[in-house]
């Protein structure tokens, strides 16, 4: 058993198949190219070779891409040039080899293993769900670097190309046979037949080139220097607008394709090389490498020990509460083909909700996600019900109606009556206390927090909160059907505000107290922005309702005291009933058609409430440094309590659950590299001239003494 091997046929085909042994998947190690370099020049000098195919015999793998634990043990550039010229060299040798090459990819061909196969004269692909292509190098921080900046757009044209190497995409089979990166998607039950076919037609005379002459003409902007230019500054303008210039890998990508697109690959190859070695030992590719890490940790997450049998799957589940929430979760558990029951007090409610969950599955259509058949009988798996009625048959409820601890804790009693014992019953709270609310059932141990962010359809986060007497079975089937939902679930420890609003609720309140210290609206924002989060706290504060985001600060506040005070300005805005954000069109901002202004109105209250007399003006560092601490100091008590159980978890769930910058690799990260004894020294600065809520959390004061950090 060999990790490649090859088998030549009587009519003078060889086949190269890849088979990592040990491995799941396929993958570009150094040892493995080194191996592919010895199989390439044995087949170079085999006079009775006419054709090669290139094979998996890994179920839905093809090539994973080049090893990760191998980019990221470059930690310099040197290093980094001599490791991307290696792997070019080799794929440079399949290239010249003597006869035309055919690639049959049925499964994932990423990175590494999509430059591999742009190296052969042909492409096949089958239509296996499995089946992704693409360079998603990007998304670690880095550039391809064995030849896909250049052999790529030479494919599919510089529009296309761009289009795929900026961005990171994987295509499916289809997807890029319509792109032109692949010749011909087939069906994956057919994809041998085909092969043969293909072959077939690869040595008939003149066949490789009447084959090449089938592919789609590139782009007349491909052909002359103005076009190309012009496609470049689009790309650049776009991306700069994407990403705030913080994501160095596609601009230097695009600098890359700009500069070798028209000219000799040879010398492409060379400034991919060095472009890539650039990239590869700074601080944003490690970080978006230990991201991918963690993302990997967690798909094997259970939530619970490993001595916990694994729960029986949801066949069907029920809803309660037709609003924003329970009509994306609808959506959400019918998108994976789980059967749904839609409870509300009102029909015009459920109907709101079925008409939320179609436009998601109809988006899907416009965007060729799905077939309309297919987003049809998604939709159809959604019934709706004023009572009970369906939920006998319910392995799971989801309770997603209005904030109130009194109206939750009556319709969870009733819940219980209605549906059998094994039935789970999940909270979408977002900050009740979950033991509080299993307080009157007869069954508390099958009561849990499930909390899924807004819009359901697109944030991939979902805190799952036990309560005290919640059993380890339901955790684990909770986060199972979470990860079946396709969100990513993270246990978190039942507290005020659960992990994410407890952090990012004080980010909202510290720009309105920076407010009454005389910062401008847009200046507080800004400033967020440039540091790289999504948004700034106060248009967030718009997005989610001023009257939503009020009532959390005020669970906050009850429950952690002073430190978590919510601003009195908040309670004038919920007075004012129409200040309350984007739902008003005003709150922080006034929103017109296309954009938004500073709220005029909120101007006059702010300066009302906080006449601002005083010579404390905060500059830009201490207006970033008061959002952005405040957040890292509540984030190392949670840690400090257990609320979560990695300071990795924490990271990742506050990029999936508030957009925090995956290029900063997290809040905690974020700390260790600004180091924790200058984060505890501002932290103590800011609580003088500001207030206790910036006094040090007392783990921080403790890792500083020590000189630790969060990560190893
Ligand atoms: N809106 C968010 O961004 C968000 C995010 C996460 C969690 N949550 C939480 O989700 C829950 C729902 O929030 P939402 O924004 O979807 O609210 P919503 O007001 O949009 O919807 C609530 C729905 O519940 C229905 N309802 C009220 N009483 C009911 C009852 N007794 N039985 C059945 N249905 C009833 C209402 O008719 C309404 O359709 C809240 O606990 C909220 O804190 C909200």
């Amino acid at each position: 058993m060999q990790d490649i091997t090859v088998s030549r046929a009587d009519n003078g085909v060889a086949t190269l198949t890849f088979d990592l042994q040990g491995e799941k998947v396929n993958k570009l190690t150094g040892e493995v190219l080194k191996k592919l370099e010895s199989v390439i020049d044995q087949l170079a000098v085999d006079t009775r070779v006419k054709a090669l195919v290139l094979k998996s015999a890994k179920p839905g793998i093809f090539i994973a891409g080049a090893d990760i634990s191998e980019i990221d043990s470059i930690t310099d550039e040197k290093d980094g040039v001599v490791k991307a010229e290696f792997g070019q060299a080799i794929i440079n040798k399949l290239e010249r080899l003597p006869f035309p090459k055919l690639a049959v990819i049925d499964g994932a061909c990423l990175g590494g293993g999509l430059e591999l196969v742009l190296a052969c004269d042909f492409r096949l692909a089958s239509d296996s769900k499995k089946t992704l292509i693409g360079l998603p190098e990007v998304n670690l921080g880095i550039i391809p670097g064995f030849g896909g900046t250049q052999r790529l757009p030479r494919l599919v044209g510089l529009q296309v190309g761009l289009e795929l190497i900026l961005a990171g995409k994987t295509l499916k089979g289809a997807q890029a046979h319509r792109k032109g990166v692949v010749d011909k998607c087939v069906p994956q039950a057919f994809i041998n037949d085909e092969a043969e076919k293909f072959v077939s037609a690869m040595l008939s005379t003149g066949g490789v080139d009447a084959l090449k002459r089938k592919r789609k003409k590139r782009g007349a902007m491909d052909r002359f220097w103005p076009g190309t230019s012009l496609v470049c500054w689009v790309a650049k303008k776009q991306l700069i607008k994407k990403t705030q210039g913080h994501y160095p890998a596609p601009l230097a990508a695009l600098k890359v394709i700009r500069k070798t697109y028209q000219g000799n690959i040879t010398k492409g190859l060379k400034v991919e090389a060095k472009a890539f070695s650039e990239l590869v030992p700074t601080t944003i590719s490690k970080n978006l490498v230990q991201l991918f890490y963690t993302h990997e940790s967690l798909k094997k997450y259970t939530g619970v020990s490993s001595d916990i049998a694994v729960p029986s799957q949801v066949r069907q589940a029920s809803v309660v509460g037709a609003g924003l929430m329970g009509g994306g979760i609808a959506w959400a558990l019918s998108n994976k083909g789980i059967a749904v029951r839609l409870k509300d007090i009102q029909w015009g409610a459920i109907a709101k909700g079925l008409e939320s969950a179609a436009e998601v599955f109809y988006k899907g259509v416009k965007r060729r996600k799905l077939s309309r058949v297919e987003a049809g009988l998604k939709l159809g798996l959604i019934s709706g019900a004023t009572d009970f009625s369906g939920f006998q048959s319910s392995n799971i409820v989801i309770e997603a109606i209005p904030e109130n601890m009194g109206l939750k804790k009556k319709i969870f009693q009733e819940m219980e009556s209605n549906c059998p014992e094994a039935t789970i019953i999940a909270s979408n709270t977002s900050a009740l206390s979950i033991s509080e609310m299993a307080s009157d059932l007869r069954h508390p141990d099958r009561f849990i927090g499930m909390h899924f962010f807004s819009p359901v359809h697109r944030m991939p986060l979902v805190e799952v909160i036990p309560g005290e007497k919640t059993s380890p079975e339901t955790i684990a089937a909770t986060v199972q059907l979470a990860k079946r939902m396709g969100k990513t679930p993270i246990v978190i420890q039942n507290c005020p505000g659960f992990l994410i609003n407890r952090i990012l609720l004080p980010y909202v309140s510290e720009a309105v107290y920076l407010l009454g210290d005389g910062a401008t609206i847009q200046t507080i924002d800004s400033i967020a922005v440039k540091f790289g989060m999504p948004l700034g706290p106060l248009a967030l504060a718009d997005e989610v309702g001023l009257d939503v985001g009020i009532k959390v600060t005020q669970i906050l506040e009850q429950g952690y005291g002073d430190r978590m005070k919510s601003p009195p300005l908040f309670k004038k805005v919920v007075e004012d009933k129409e200040l309350l954000g984007k739902k008003t069109n005003e709150g922080f901002y006034r929103y017109m058609d296309k954009h938004k202004v500073p709220s005029e109105k909120m101007m006059r209250l702010i300066k009302s409430e906080s006449p601002n007399n005083s010579s404390y003006k905060p500059t830009t560092d201490v207006i970033r440094d008061r959002l952005i601490l405040i957040m890292v100091n509540e984030a190392a008590r949670c840690l400090e309590e257990g609320i979560v159980e990695k300071a990795e978890y924490l990271d990742m769930a506050m990029i999936m659950g508030t957009g925090f910058p995956p290029f900063r690799g997290g809040l905690l990260r974020y700390a260790d590299q600004q180091g924790i004894s200058g984060i505890v020294e501002r932290l103590q600065q800011l609580a003088d001239i500001t207030s206790n809520r910036f006094k040090p959390a007392s783990i921080l004061i403790e890792m500083a003494r020590l000189n630790q950090t969060f990560y190893k």
